[in-house]
């Protein structure tokens, strides 16, 4: 067997076949909403309400969709394989917990937790949420918003991850653009580190000459194809 650690990236392109509309193309989600309006920790500040109205709706939806085939393969190949694989996902959707991966990072953080700007706590949390909503830890009123990263703030678990990509010997990127930073440079961190990359996603993303190998195709054909080739050289 080649490959003794694995770290693999998603985007929200493994989510699509579940239902899950993602961001960029002519139906992604910055077509119909402004990611100035609803992303950023300005808009934040000048409209917590339409901010937190915008997470609320992405927060009640999360309960209709189900994680697909694609889901499935990666938590499949983290039980089975007998090196290590690190999951890193830039969704926000919880759709890779319920299909069982456990070692798992979400660098863009969480729909389904909340965080006070007062008492610095993260909170599990289903339901929505208002700028009239108290902190279930300081009762503070005012303070708490979606444990989103935002644009223009740092993604989470960094320091893991590049450690991580640099340790790695196969590098996968699945769903993902490739066009927001850092997760797009993680290919070349991981090439670099002389780690074979793959890309497997619809399209080539913007980065897709970095990778030494692509398959291309709906995640749901694409992933569990590429799984079971992986686990099948386990007993070569
Ligand atoms: P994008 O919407 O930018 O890209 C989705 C990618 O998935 C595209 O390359 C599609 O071709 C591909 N895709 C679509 N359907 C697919 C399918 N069925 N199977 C396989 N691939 C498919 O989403 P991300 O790259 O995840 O950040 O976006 C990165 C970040 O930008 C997000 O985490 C979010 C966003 O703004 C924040 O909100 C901080």
């Amino acid at each position: 067997m080649k490959f003794k650690k694995i770290v693999i990236l998603t985007g929200a392109g493994i989510s699509a076949e579940s239902g899950i509309q993602t961001f960029r193309g002519p139906k992604g989600l910055w077509q119909k909403y402004r990611l100035e309006d609803v992303a950023t920790p300005e808009a934040f500040a000048r409209q917590p309400d339409v901010v937190h109205a915008f997470y609320n709706q992405r927060r009640l939806e999360l309960a209709k969709y189900r994680p697909n085939a694609a889901h499935y393969a990666l938590a499949q190949l983290e039980r089975e394989f007998p090196g290590e694989v690190l999951l890193v996902t830039q969704n926000v959707d919880d759709l890779h917990e319920r299909a069982g991966s456990k070692n798992l990072l979400h660098m863009h953080g969480e729909l389904l937790k909340v965080r006070c700007e007062a008492c610095n706590k993260i909170f599990n949390h289903n339901g929505p949420v208002f700028s009239s909503t108290a902190c279930p830890g300081c009762s503070q009123k005012g303070y708490l918003r979606p444990h989103i990263v935002w644009f223009g703030e740092s993604p989470l678990f960094l320091e893991e991850i590049y450690a991580a990509l640099k340790s790695c010997d196969l590098f996968v990127s699945i769903g993902t653009s490739g066009t927001v930073y850092p997760a797009a440079g993680f290919v070349l961190l991981a090439r670099e580190a002389g780690a074979w990359c793959i890309e497997l996603n619809l399209e080539p993303s913007a980065v897709a000459e970095l990778f030494h190998e692509h398959y291309y195709g709906p995640a749901t054909r694409v992933v569990p194809n590429f799984v079971k080739k992986l686990l099948a050289l386990i007993s070569d």
